[in-house]
């Protein structure tokens, strides 16, 4: 065992790895993974892991030898806001409440109120696409907005649409706070803080509203949205109810957006897959409810393939609670830990040809790769709550996108891939235009 941290690029003076990085965030870190191997030092408090076993036993200790990036309920998020690192008991202490808090809001993602916001989706998707009229648009930002009205239905059913544009603002606000060169004491009056904090009032304002004429409507015999369960739990209180429905609507914003944008381009390449999509899609036909993802086995693996080729939440942390052991590695406490499900995803070791789109690898009969080489919802105690539902969304969305509309896509082979926040093709333009045999089919 070794105290020394694992070798890795030593930089800019003074700057060290930032400005390579931040000009190309998935080039910086393939080249340093060509160069260094399966975990090399991305600066004194930061490794990054390429392997996968280390990454799923580190995402399987989170919450005991790690600390997740994001505690839910921790500091200004217990108000609605953003997570101040702050010492490491307390960062302990609130991923704790955390999961409390995440075993109740799970019961809401059961197979009941699924199926109910199932029968919404595809109403809803058409209603956002006729709004572009068929003329070409920016489709990232065009998903993002399908991506959180989707969201908004599976939280509020029909009376979520307003908020979205809310959220929208708030996780405008949020990362404007976090990611800005400096960041100042929050009750300093600044635009950004004042902007977050009125985000936040009129997303309590909005919430309030509904959940009161909820209340005063008779509950349904049946849940059909994560709202009808919460209210229907003797165990929470109005303050948890709004808490838990923010955080769902905040940890997946944008999320399968980032996916379906992906889908829109990487069909445009392909018209075998879309052939195979648009078959399987007669499923839909001569039925009210939407078919079962188990009815669509090929378009299902084609969602599968793009979460692995281009995994919307790209790069995970965690922090070392206390000593860990890496390997041959020993990290101190309060060491940051980054690992890229893209840089796994793509890695030849793990993957026969990972460059290659194939949703065929996913119907043979193995598992087609190495163990935990495949991670698009994470890993361990915090996987995505809402893993079942994002694959649910994309599957529909996709087999419905395919058979009821021709999409044109503009230039598809330019659009570089932006690893911000979430990973997304960048200025993709495309129209969207209801196909002739289909102008009256949808069902809903
Ligand atoms: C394509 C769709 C989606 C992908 C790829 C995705 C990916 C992820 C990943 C990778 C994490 C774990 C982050 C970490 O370990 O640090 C996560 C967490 C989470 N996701 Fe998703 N997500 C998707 C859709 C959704 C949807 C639709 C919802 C809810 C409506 C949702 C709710 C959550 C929540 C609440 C967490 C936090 C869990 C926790 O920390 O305990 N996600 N997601």
């Amino acid at each position: 065992m070794t105290e020394q941290l694992p070798p890795g690029p030593r930089g800019r003076l003074l700057r060290g790895n930032r400005p390579d990085y931040e000009a190309d965030r998935l080039g910086f870190l393939l080249r340093c993974h060509e160069d260094y191997g399966d975990i090399w030092s991305f600066d004194d408090s930061t490794v990054v892991i390429g392997a996968p076993d280390a990454v799923h036993e580190i995402l399987g200790r989170t919450n005991g030898d790690y600390l997740a990036e994001v505690n839910f309920f921790a500091g200004g998020f217990a108000d609605g806001g953003f997570v101040d690192g702050g010492d490491m008991a307390g960062a302990a202490h609130l991923a704790e409440v955390w999961m409390t808090a995440r075993r109740k809001v799970s019961r809401g993602f059961h197979r009941k109120v699924v199926t109910a916001h199932a029968g919404r989706l595809i109403g809803m998707l058409d209603e956002r696409l006729e709004r572009t009229a068929g003329r070409p648009v920016d489709v990232q930002p065009l998903m993002a907005n399908i991506s959180g009205c989707m969201v908004a239905d599976f939280c509020f059913g029909g009376e979520g649409a307003e908020l979205v544009e809310t959220v929208d603002s708030l996780v405008a606000a949020g990362t404007s706070i976090v990611s800005a060169a400096r960041i100042l004491p929050r009750w300093l009056p600044v635009a950004r803080h004042r902007r977050f904090v009125s985000a936040r009032r009129e997303l309590k304002a909005q919430f309030g509203e509904i959940i009161e004429q909820r209340r005063a409507r008779p509950a349904p015999d049946s849940p059909r949205d994560l709202l009808d369960v919460l209210l229907a739990a003797p165990d929470l209180s109005p303050h948890q109810i709004q808490e838990l429905l923010r955080v769902t609507l905040l940890a997946s914003h944008g999320v399968p957006g980032a996916a379906l944008a992906w889908c829109v381009r990487e069909l445009s390449f392909r018209p075998d897959i879309r052939l195979r999509i648009e078959v399987e899609a007669e499923a839909w036909e001569a039925r009210e409810a939407p078919p079962e993802l188990s009815e669509l086995p090929y378009t299902e693996a084609f969602v599968k393939e793009i979460l692995r080729a281009y995994p919307p939440t790209w790069l995970l942390g965690r922090t070392a609670r206390r000593r860990v052991r890496i390997g041959e590695w020993t990290l101190p406490p309060g060491h940051e830990i980054m690992f890229s499900p893209y840089l796994v995803h793509r890695d030849p070791r793990w993957w026969n040809e990972p460059g290659k789109i194939d949703p065929q690898r996913w119907l043979g009969e193995k598992v087609p790769h190495t163990p935990h080489a495949y991670f698009p919802f994470g890993a361990g105690p915090r996987v995505c709550l809402g893993a079942h539902l994002g694959m649910m969304q994309l599957t529909l969305v996709t087999s419905w996108l395919v058979r009821h509309y021709e999409i044109d896509v503009e230039e598809p082979g330019t659009v570089p891939a932006n690893g911000s926040a979430l990973l997304a093709p960048r200025a993709l333009r495309a129209s969207f235009a209801v196909r002739d045999h289909t102008a009256t089919a949808s069902p809903h």
